[in-house]
């Protein structure tokens, strides 16, 4: 049984050149840190990579800090750019989406437990937050930071991060944009885009799992979460992931590739909805998101009255590899967030699959996939 792996926003296939550029990185003995000929090495492969992920979201080299991967470069430029605003006299208030990802509100209720107020921005009912819900979010009082995601991973909508950005800080609010998911499914211009912060993972590019950059706009105030040494310029102490960091720039190197892949992506998407659709019974299933303007390798739907752990578990025997889209927190399956936010009922969060593409992907493996869900679907119907 060969597996089609339909997964790719949880994680995407290393690339052969990421794997090459980890491979060689590890060959390198000296720290970045270190003044002699080896450390020299392993300094030129972490500036190399600096420059391919600036290049590939249109920043300054100087501009990317290297991180662990999504997670701390959003904790870094949640915790880090409120707590620098705070101490700049901000309101000690931040603004989240309830559709960010658990990071994100994770961050936010550790602020919260430093004694910042938390207020939540309205989505609609394709998770997104308008402008006129962020200037209701930030109220009188204002705020020290807005966290809003560009694109969600799980039901793939996507918010207009320039317009929410520009209402942020001319509040003189700075904005954090996990822009996770966008990065190689949508052009990032972070000098455009007006975020002060933008968080990036390795993985889902084809990068190594464990590497991430958080872009930090020039000027934007921060606070280290790690202190020790002086690398990443002080915004990040600790001894480089070389091997993480090469492979890092090697899948941003990549990245004009995986946007071209993009219309194709779409296709492919459009076509799994519509043989899925029509090999099963009308309303057998419930779309979520925003299928014309999200993300255009997601495709998240819902099967009422379905036992969604018992479809995704004969996905899984099929050889289909898809998400439950329910958050995991210790081993237990809860309902999404996200999907309770944009006013589905618990029971029908349970039935959720996301279903996200890659370049990897074949026609084949879509037609194949489509009947594998279709007929599951069917079966656990008459069940
Ligand atoms: C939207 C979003 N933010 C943050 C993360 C966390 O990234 P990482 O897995 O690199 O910590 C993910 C990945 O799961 C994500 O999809």
């Amino acid at each position: 049984l060969s597996l089609i792996y339909l997964d790719h926003n949880a994680s995407a296939p290393v690339i052969p050149a990421a794997r090459d550029a980890m491979r060689r990185a590890l060959e390198a003995a000296g720290t970045p840190s270190s003044h002699h000929a080896a450390g020299r090495a392993a300094r030129a492969i972490v500036e190399e990579a600096r420059e391919r992920v600036a290049a590939a979201i249109g920043a300054r080299p100087a501009e990317i800090v290297f991180t662990s991967g999504g997670t701390e470069a959003v904790a870094l430029a949640v915790l880090g750019g409120a707590r620098a605003a705070a101490a700049a006299g901000r309101p000690r208030r931040v603004v989240v989406s309830p559709t960010e990802h658990a990071c994100v509100l994770a961050a936010a209720e550790t602020l919260r437990a430093e004694g910042f107020a938390v207020a939540s921005a309205a989505v609609d009912a394709a998770g997104r937050t308008s402008a006129d819900a962020l200037t209701a979010a930030l109220g009188a009082e204002g705020a020290a930071l807005v966290a809003v995601a560009s694109a969600s991973n799980e039901i793939g909508t996507r918010n207009d991060i320039l317009t929410l950005a520009r209402l942020a800080r001319a509040r003189g609010a700075l904005f954090a944009c996990d822009a996770v998911q966008s990065l190689g499914k949508e052009p990032i211009d972070a000098g455009a885009l007006g975020a002060d912060f933008l968080a990036l993972s390795a993985h889902k590019i084809g990068g190594p799992k464990g590497a991430g950059a958080l872009y930090v706009r020039e000027g934007s105030p921060l606070a280290p979460l790690l202190r020790g040494g002086p690398q990443e310029a002080e915004r990040r102490a600790g001894t480089e992931n070389v091997p993480g960091i090469a492979g890092f720039g090697a899948a941003a190197l990549a990245l004009p590739e995986r946007l071209a892949a993009v219309p194709r992506l779409r296709a492919l998407r459009d076509r799994l909805r519509a043989a899925i659709l029509a090999a099963i019974p009308a309303g057998a299933a419930v779309e979520s998101g925003d299928p014309a303007g999200g993300l255009a390798n997601t495709l998240h739907l819902c099967f009422p009255g379905l036992d969604g752990d018992a479809l995704r578990i004969a996905l899984d025997l099929a050889g289909v590899a898809v998400s439950g889209g329910s958050a995991c927190a210790s081993g237990a399956h809860g309902p999404s967030h996200v999907l309770l936010a944009i006013g589905h009922s618990p029971a029908l969060a349970r039935t959720a699959v996301r279903i996200s593409l890659g370049p990897e992907n074949t026609a084949a493996e879509v037609e194949a996939a489509a009947g594998a869900i279709a007929a599951a679907v069917c079966r656990l119907r008459r069940a």
